[in-house]
């Protein structure tokens, strides 16, 4: 463990923005990240874990804890399902990746999706149908203000889209240390419904795929849409889907008659924010080093020396663009710092 001084954390975002931290620290187990935060209980700390979702626009005038607990086991298992658990600072491409290997089934089609392990939890990631809430188990964190362990049993997380418990009533109160999943090992609920997946699989005429013939097909969909951050700095999806109620939509959707929009609940649908960004003109547009995506609309990318503040200014007029034309509000996914 060694603290630096101001240290940048360009290549620890996936924004790829130039901003320093105060001070910095990698721990490597939780017996190391307990001492950190126990030796700096008054210092101003920030915990950081891939940085993939995160849009940093100042310094950080704070102790940057970054999490680099590595590990991954299994530590149960019986006839159909095995118990897989993994430490926070795993990547997790290469988590699911290796739970491919083994023939577990239930993270694939969440292939290729940005960040570590432990920051997964907080907002419940998910892609192409699936989200991890559907094989989470339980979470290992240490409580900041007195170092605690605590297990975050499913239940406990109150997982939504894109929400759980860490971003609301215990959010920057716990460090998510490893996160446990259970797994098929036979009888894999292979899940193409999504539209995108099936005609992927359709041009290989593969009607029986394997978990990674899945894998594969969700890794060549997020390619062709999606920058690679170590080539074009982003964060995935900058903004969540709004979701409206149909009282409200009924309006909007008969002055928007080609508006796509998907039913969650008796109540409420989901619109596709990237729908509405490409309409409003922004697709593909570029603001100096800022832009939005070409391929997916919902992305914005640095293609170089963006500042965050740039790319904020970018968000905000893309956010009150898309509120003059449709009257719809659409949020930031990513953490603003
Ligand atoms: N669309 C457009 N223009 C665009 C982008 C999308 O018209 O530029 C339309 C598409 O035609 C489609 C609809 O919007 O009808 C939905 O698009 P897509 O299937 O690509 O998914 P998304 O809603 O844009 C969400 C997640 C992604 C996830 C994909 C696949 C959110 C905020 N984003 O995107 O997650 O990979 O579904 O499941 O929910 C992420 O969170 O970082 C992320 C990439």
């Amino acid at each position: 463990m060694e603290l630096q001084s101001n240290f940048s954390l360009k290549s620890f975002n996936t924004f790829g923005i130039e901003a320093q931290a105060k001070q910095f620290i990698a721990v490597h187990s939780v017996a190391e990240l307990k001492t950190v935060l126990l030796e700096n209980k008054t210092n101003k700390k920030f915990i950081l874990g891939g940085g993939s979702n995160m849009l940093l626009t100042q310094d950080i005038d704070a102790l940057v804890i970054h999490i680099d607990l590595k590990g991954k086991k299994i530590i149960k298992e019986d006839e159909n399902f095995v118990w897989v658990e993994s430490q926070a600072g795993e990547s997790w491409h290469e988590f699911v990746l290796w739970t491919i290997d083994h023939d577990f089934g239930g993270l694939e089609n969440m292939s290729l999706i940005p960040g570590n392990v432990g920051t997964t939890p907080v907002q419940n990631i998910g892609a192409y149908g699936a989200e991890i809430k559907d094989s989470f188990v339980s979470c290992e964190a240490i409580a900041i203000e007195n170092q605690e362990s605590k297990t975050f049993l499913k239940e406990e997380c109150h997982f939504g889209y894109r929400e759980s418990i860490f971003k609301n009533s215990v959010k920057d109160q716990y460090i998510i240390t490893s996160v446990v999943f259970k797994l098929t090992k036979r009888n894999h609920k292979i899940n193409i419904s999504y539209g995108d997946i099936a005609a992927e699989l359709a041009k290989k005429d593969n009607t029986n795929p394997t978990l990674k013939d899945v894998s594969n097909a969700v890794i060549a969909i997020r390619q062709s849409k999606l920058p690679d951050p170590k080539q074009l700095g982003n964060s995935g999806s900058f903004f969540k889907n709004p979701i409206i109620s149909k009282k409200d939509f009924e309006p909007i959707h008969a002055k928007f008659p080609e508006m796509k929009f998907y039913d969650i609940s008796e109540t409420k649908v989901k619109v596709p924010a990237g729908w509405l960004i490409e309409q409003a003109g922004f697709k593909g547009k570029r603001f100096g080093d800022a832009g939005v995506h070409k391929n997916q609309a919902l992305v914005l990318v640095n293609y170089g020396n963006a500042t965050g503040q740039e790319i904020l200014a970018v968000s905000r007029d893309v956010q009150q663009t898309v509120f003059e034309i449709f009257g719809i509000t659409i949020e930031a996914e990513v953490n603003i710092i």
